[in-house]
């Protein structure tokens, strides 16, 4: 899909009334289900890091951030709907996410992502990240997931 001039593009804190539109983009992004209520626990664990991206007012993606330690952030969900994927949305979130934890003093970012989702690695990668271990069976159907890691 390719996006119109007049199209708007924006990030934005999320808000409460936004977290059942980002749980449908998870379901349908991601292998694990998420639940409302899971998702409002992670909106509140850090809420300046739960971003959320609209185009024209609509959310099509969207990124949670959580702390790890005082100076290390986790990526803990980012997802942009199919049909808007491979338009700057994910690169975008990502950015906003490094400037937020920049502010916050945190040196390095953290995340799991399967070890299956090429698509995702691939993306990590070109932002710097490297992949420092494999977690056996770290997903509800016993996959594998690989800790990646880059220091900002
Ligand atoms: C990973 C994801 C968030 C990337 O979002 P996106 O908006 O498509 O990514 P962008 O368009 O910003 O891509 C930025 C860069 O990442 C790389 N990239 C993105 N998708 C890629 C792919 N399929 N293959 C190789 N590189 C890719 C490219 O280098 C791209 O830069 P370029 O366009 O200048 O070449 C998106 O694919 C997604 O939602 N996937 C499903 C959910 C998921 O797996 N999330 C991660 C779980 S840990």
């Amino acid at each position: 899909m390719a996006l119109k001039s007049e199209d708007i593009g924006k990030i934005r804190n999320a808000e409460i009334s936004d977290i059942e539109r980002v749980v449908e983009i998870a379901n349908s992004s991601l292998t694990e289900y998420y639940t409302t209520n899971l998702m409002m626990d992670l909106y509140h664990s850090w809420r300046d890091a739960f971003m959320v991206y609209t185009l024209n007012d609509r959310i099509i993606g969207f990124i949670a951030g959580g702390k790890f330690s005082r100076t290390e952030a986790r990526i803990l969900l980012l997802a942009v709907e199919e049909k808007f994927r491979h338009l700057g949305i994910g690169k975008a979130l990502m950015n906003d996410f490094i400037d937020l934890c920049r502010m916050h003093n945190i040196m390095s970012i953290r995340l799991e992502v399967r070890t299956d989702n090429t698509e995702a690695i691939h993306f990590y990668q070109k932002y710097g990240f490297s992949t420092i271990s494999t977690i056996r069976a770290y997903y509800s159907d016993s996959s594998d997931a690989y800790l990646m890691w880059k220091l900002i």
